[in-house]
Order: structure tokens, then sequence, then C-alpha cells
């Protein structure tokens, strides 16, 4: 069959009026993220390299890979903190992730949770959480007065799922390192996120709050999209669903926690390291 043909009228017009689902080039994936053949240079060293990666709605999706794999700048791609110098990642059927800035993906409902806590240590623990309900990347923007029943439910709910509900008047600054952690995830799922990324959640915690912490993220599956990045090795075995294994910006291996682990492909590049 002959290739139509377009004008660059008709190619503008097209552009302009016509979905992004319907000139993806495959809207027959049905994934939430979809990431394919990206590939990243800093100063020649493909720091990602030919990657692809597949997260469903509603998976809580763990990626390991030794250091410098790659891991944080691929969250820096679907964040769009960095833009890839090929390849493609969808959001959904229809948002192109390569064709907005940060706080248009943010906004989509792309939320990341950064290692280090960034809450306000000053304001109780409700406050925080309600100044994230109305910060100017969330759905309540045009939000004026005091809040809503909806917006109440949501706030206490958030509460109870991160586990402080009996801190809730207490500032900021009494919270030990784990709670401001699950405060600033609760922070994030204020925003009603649709994919939250999550950068090496346990690093500093207790083994009392990683456990916490993989409750939480367990209690968080189905309901919402995560991917964790993480270190640590028990920590990643106690949530592991489906693992992905990043090496030299590649996906080196994919599985359950037992499959990766026993993949001769991993053993050898953790070899002499004390992470896997
Ligand atoms: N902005 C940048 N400029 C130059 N090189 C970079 C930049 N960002 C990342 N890199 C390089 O890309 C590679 C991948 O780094 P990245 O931080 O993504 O790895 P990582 O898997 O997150 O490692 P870690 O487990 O230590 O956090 C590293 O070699 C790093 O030095
Ligand atoms: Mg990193």
């Amino acid at each position: 069959m002959e290739k139509p043909h377009f004008s660059g009228f008709a190619k503008k017009f097209l552009k302009k009026h016509v979905s992004h689902h319907e000139l993806a080039p495959d809207d027959s994936h049905g994934m939430l993220l979809y990431v394919e053949g990206v590939t990243k240079s800093f100063d020649g060293f493909k720091a990602i390299n030919d990657l692809n990666l597949y997260i469903q709605e509603g998976e809580l999706r763990c990626i390991i890979g030794p250091n410098g794999a790659g891991k944080s700048t691929m969250m820096d791609i679907i964040t769009g903190k960095t833009k890839p110098d090929a390849g493609s990642a969808w959001f959904g059927q229809n948002i192109n992730l390569l064709e907005l800035d940060e706080p248009s993906i943010a906004q989509a409902g792309i939320g990341r949770k950064f290692q280090k806590p960034t809450v306000f240590e000053n304001m109780t623990v409700d406050e925080n959480l309600e100044l994230a309900m109305s910060g100017p990347k969330t759905v309540w923007t045009t939000f004026k007065g005091g809040f809503t029943s909806e917006q109440i439910d949501m706030r206490d709910h958030v509460l109870e799922l991160i586990g402080l509900k009996a801190l809730r008047n207490k500032n900021g600054q009494v919270l030990s390192h784990g709670q401001k952690q699950w405060l600033e995830l609760g922070m994030l799922l204020m925003q009603k996120p649709r994919l939250l990324l999550v950068d090496e959640p346990v690093t500093g915690m207790t083994r009392q709050e990683m456990d916490k912490t993989a409750e939480l993220l367990l209690s968080l599956e189905g309901s919402h999209t995560i991917i964790v990045v993480e270190h640590d090795m028990d920590f990643v075995r106690s949530i592991a669903r489906k693992v992905t294994v990043l090496h030299q910006g590649h996906v080196l291996a994919e599985g359950s926690m037992d499959q990766v682990q026993s993949n001769p492909e991993v053993v050898e590049v953790y070899l002499g390291t004390s992470q896997c």
C-alpha cells in the first residue's frame, strides 16, 4: 500500500488536532509507563543504553543495580529532569514524556520522592499534608477557602496509611528520620500521583522503620503504581514482586527476586560488592 502523503499544513493540523493516542507509534501496549530504546550519554559515556522498561498500572516494581547503573538517571528521564538522546517514553497511551518539561510531567501525575526528606519542620504533620494538597501542581489548585469534606477525608486516609495519626499535631522537627520519610511519601500521595518514583527510601532507617516502610509500600500496591529503587537487598526482598536489574544503563535481568538473584550474569555483576 502506498504511504499517505501529507502536506506541511496537514502535518501541522494533525499534530495540533489529533491526539497523541492516535499518533502514538504503538497504542496497543496498555502500560502505564512505556520506555523503549532510551539512550543518554554524558560526555560520550552512555549512562543509559537502549533501556526498555514497561510498567503496568498498579504494579510495585523494584529496580536494583550496582552504583552507577543508571537508576537515578532513568528516574531523571521519566520525570523530565534529563532529556534522552534517543528512544521513547510514554505515560499511559497518550502522554509523550519526551515532549514535556518537568512541571508538566509532575502535573500529568508522576510524583518523585527523593532520598532526603523535605518536610516543613515548623509545621504540624497535618499542616504538611494540607500544604501538599493545595500545592501548585495538584488538582486542588483552584481551591480557595477551607477544606472540603473530600479533602479532609483524603488527608485522614493518608494519615492512616503513613501511620502518623497519633503525631498529627506534632511539628515536623520532632519526627524521626523514618517518620519524616513517611510524611513526605504522604505529601506525595496527597497529590494523587498515577505513578510514584521512590529513590532509596530506606537509607538511614532502622530495621524497624524499614519493616514499616515495606508495609506502607505494600499497602499502596494495586491502588498506586510505584517504582522503587533500592540497594538494601533485605528490604527489596521484603517487598519484591517483579524486580528489574539495571547494569550499565541497560536491563540485565527481570523476574522474581529468586530468579534475578540466581541469574549468573547478575551474580557476576554484583561479585565483589556486598549489595546482592
Ligand atoms: N549529569 C551528569 N553528568 C555526567 N555524568 C552523569 C550525570 N548523571 C549521571 N552521570 C553518570 O551516569 C552514570 C549513572 O549514574 P546514576 O546516578 O544514574 O547511577 P545510579 O544507578 O543511580 O547509581 P547509585 O546506585 O550510586 O545511586 C554514572 O556513571 C554517573 O557518573
Ligand atoms: Mg542513584
